[in-house]
């Protein structure tokens, strides 16, 4: 069972080798850098595998809707992806919780990694050794403000996502000990995804909102830095050793958007303009981090460019449209939430959004490969074959 977290190696082993499959059990006592090592001196016996040489890291994922793989099913909250046709898609073909036909960015990042998918942190799963998975924490409606998304009541705002982080942590040291469960800590790999929803849920919600009338944009998005300035700090104080942060995609090309502000189907120019404002100070702040911090702990993914090329260009990218979303009704299906009663396109991977906001599992897998192997225009300072072969050599 446990042969799952063997991830790339697998491809490796021929069925014959046996062997092997003896070893996971002795997974529950040992702790997992030493087991790492007696699976490696095992692959290296067996031989003419050229595989990664770790084990599948812990993945940590925090954050909004874009990353959340179920946390709000367990939440009394109006946003919640608990029906169908969420999950249409996914190996089940059944709702998760995760706001996608199928599989998710995290969901691709797990592909990668050789890992199982992270279980949402509210999951009763998560426990024993799926704890060494590591865990997801994201819950979507939510921002960097604590302001944002209180229309959705109930969700998991971000200093409680690094609350359950640091609770997450007290159980792996029940189950690893302390000094093990921190190293798997440092060695994991993290994902953050904020922002999106303190412009689409909070500022531009309503005309006249609260936030705008208190601040012109350039002073909102400053304010918005700031505070994620804070919550980075506290997730490095916390034991992240590689975070990659995601900025905002093209917030003005979404359906939604489309079909609320924009006349001629263009992108909407005021949420393009704050994603322009954003992008650049988030990635500014990760330099500064870094720096202070003396290494690269923090990683920026340009996910406005990753989306932006399949959104100016969908048919270079086999998409049909990028601008009607799979799922939902009125103009550009944009309006309202993707239901049951909603039109629903047959063939999934012909569009890029699956509803309003999100995009199809297609469209993730195109994000994820230039999160992979992007250049420093998508990644940087680096990309995640880089980390993952850096950090594999330690
Ligand atoms: C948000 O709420 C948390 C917890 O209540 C609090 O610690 C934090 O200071 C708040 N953040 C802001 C920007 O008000
Ligand atoms: C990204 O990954 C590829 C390997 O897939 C590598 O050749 C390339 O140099 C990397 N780019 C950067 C900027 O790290």
């Amino acid at each position: 069972m446990q042969a799952r977290h063997l991830g790339p190696w697998c491809a490796c082993l021929s069925p014959s080798h046996s062997p092997v499959i003896a070893v996971p059990g002795v997974m529950a006592e040992t702790p997992s850098a030493f087991f790492s090592a007696v699976v490696v001196t095992i692959l290296a016996v067996l031989g003419g595998c050229s595989a990664p040489s770790e084990a599948a890291r812990a993945f940590f994922v925090f954050g909004d809707s874009l990353v959340d793989n179920g946390n709000n099913n367990y939440l009394a909250t109006t946003a919640r992806a608990d029906a169908p046709p969420y999950g249409i898609d996914s190996p089940s073909h059944r709702p998760s919780g995760r706001f996608s036909n199928g599989r998710n960015i995290p969901d691709i990042i797990s592909e990668q990694l050789g890992a199982e998918t992270t279980l949402p942190y509210l999951s009763p799963e998560l426990r024993g050794e799926k704890l060494l998975v590591g865990a997801n924490f994201a819950s979507a409606g939510i921002g960097i403000l604590n302001d944002t998304g209180i229309q959705f009541v109930n969700i998991i705002r971000i200093n409680r996502q690094l609350q359950y982080f640091e609770e997450y942590q007290k159980k792996l040291s029940a189950l690893i000990g302390a000094s093990q469960a921190e190293m798997r800590v440092n060695q994991a790999l993290v994902l953050i995804t904020l922002g999106g929803n303190d412009f689409v849920n909070n500022y531009y919600l309503i005309p006249y909102s609260f936030r705008s009338r208190q601040f012109a944009l350039p002073d909102y998005v400053r304010y918005l830095i700031s505070e994620y300035y804070k919550i980075l700090q506290r997730l490095y104080e916390l034991g992240a050793r590689r975070v990659i942060v995601t900025g905002t995609g093209p917030l003005g090309c979404v359906p939604a958007e489309l079909a609320l502000r924009s006349r001629n189907g263009q992108c909407d120019s005021e949420l393009q303009r704050a994603a322009g404002l954003f992008n650049p100070q988030l990635v500014q702040i990760l330099t500064a981090l870094n720096r202070k911090i003396g290494s690269d702990v923090f990683v920026s993914a340009n996910a406005f460019g990753m989306h932006m090329n399949y959104v100016a260009n969908p048919q270079a990218f086999g998409f049909a449209t990028s601008k009607i979303a799979c799922c939902g009704q009125g103009p550009y299906n944009g309006i309202g939430l993707c239901t049951a009663a909603s039109n629903l396109c047959p063939d999934r991977d012909t569009y890029a959004f699956w509803d309003a906001f999100h995009p199809t599992e297609r469209a993730c897998r195109i994000v994820v490969n230039h999160m992979m192997t992007g250049s420093s225009e998508y990644m940087n300072p680096m990309n995640l074959s880089t980390i993952l072969s850096m950090d594999a050599a330690v």
